[in-house]
């Protein structure tokens, strides 16, 4: 008689990644409500898009030093692997899959890009990035470009969200769970490598987010932004 073995359990977020994650869904969540909001609140905007700005540069280094499934090399957008993954649809595939590996990858450059051309946007009115004052050509180009990308976000937000739901009504794999616990359930008999997260590599991440804090606030003094007296 051939039992099916019990499912264990294989790391595959460490919580830096976790923490990363839910904390940029808070930020992108927040730029949005505060633009539309707007008046006082755009002082919030600024904040909030400073922490998206200090979150992204976070991940780009925990892209190299990080987990196992949270390193780049892990999730490199890859034509012949996509079109395999299509093909062979494997039923266990921890991490970012080769199709997913190109809406991550999207997400994370407008995204970056987003918080960047924040820097030096300015409304007209009072509410100025903290480094438009460096040049109001370019100023006024990145503010065009900062309102374009806005439905480039959303379509982004809206289908990454759609895939999430996809997965989970047609392959019945519940990602979003493995983005809090950290942990997916695999057969026994699977030997996948775990990504490692001890309090040593939490500590690590804490010390690095301590000094991008302190680079992001040496940059913008993270102050709600100057009025158009300063840009001028
Ligand atoms: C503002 C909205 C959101 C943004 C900007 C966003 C962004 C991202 C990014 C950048 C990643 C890649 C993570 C990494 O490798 O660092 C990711 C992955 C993921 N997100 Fe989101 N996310 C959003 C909302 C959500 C929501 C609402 C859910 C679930 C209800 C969710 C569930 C997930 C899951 C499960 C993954 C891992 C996917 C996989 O297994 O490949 N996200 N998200
Ligand atoms: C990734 C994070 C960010 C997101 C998702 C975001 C999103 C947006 C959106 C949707 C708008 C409205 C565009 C429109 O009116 O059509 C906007 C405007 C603006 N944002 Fe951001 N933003 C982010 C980061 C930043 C940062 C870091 C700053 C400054 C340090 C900033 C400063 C501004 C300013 C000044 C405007 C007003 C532009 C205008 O009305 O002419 N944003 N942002």
């Amino acid at each position: 008689m051939t039992t099916t073995p019990s499912p264990h359990r294989l790391r595959v977020w460490d919580l830096p990644t976790r923490l990363f994650h839910w904390l940029l869904v808070l930020s992108i969540v927040a730029c949005f409500v505060t633009i539309k909001v707007g008046g006082l609140w755009m002082d919030w905007h600024v904040r909030f898009g400073l922490l998206a700005l200090g979150l992204l540069a976070f991940r780009l280094v925990w892209g190299l030093i990080g987990g196992h499934y949270s390193r780049f090399v892990h999730f490199l957008p890859h034509p012949a692997r996509s079109l395999r993954y299509l093909r062979d649809k494997p039923a266990i595939y921890p991490g970012h899959n080769p199709i997913g590996a190109w809406s991550v990858w999207a997400m994370l450059l407008v995204l970056g890009f987003q918080a960047v051309s924040g820097l030096f946007a300015n409304d007209d009115i009072f509410t100025t990035g903290p480094l438009a004052y460096l040049s109001s050509d370019w100023s006024k180009t990145l503010t065009g470009l900062h309102k374009a990308n806005e439905a480039i976000i959303l379509a982004l937000i809206a289908l990454h969200i759609l895939a999430i739901i996809l997965y989970r009504v047609r392959g019945g794999q519940k990602l979003t769970s493995v983005m809090i616990s950290g942990d997916a359930r695999i057969p026994a008999d699977t030997h996948l490598p775990a990504s490692t997260d001890t309090w040593k590599t939490r500590l690590i991440a804490l010390v690095l987010a301590a000094l991008i804090g302190w680079a992001v606030y040496a940059l913008t003094g993270l102050a709600p932004a100057g009025g158009m007296d300063d840009f001028m």
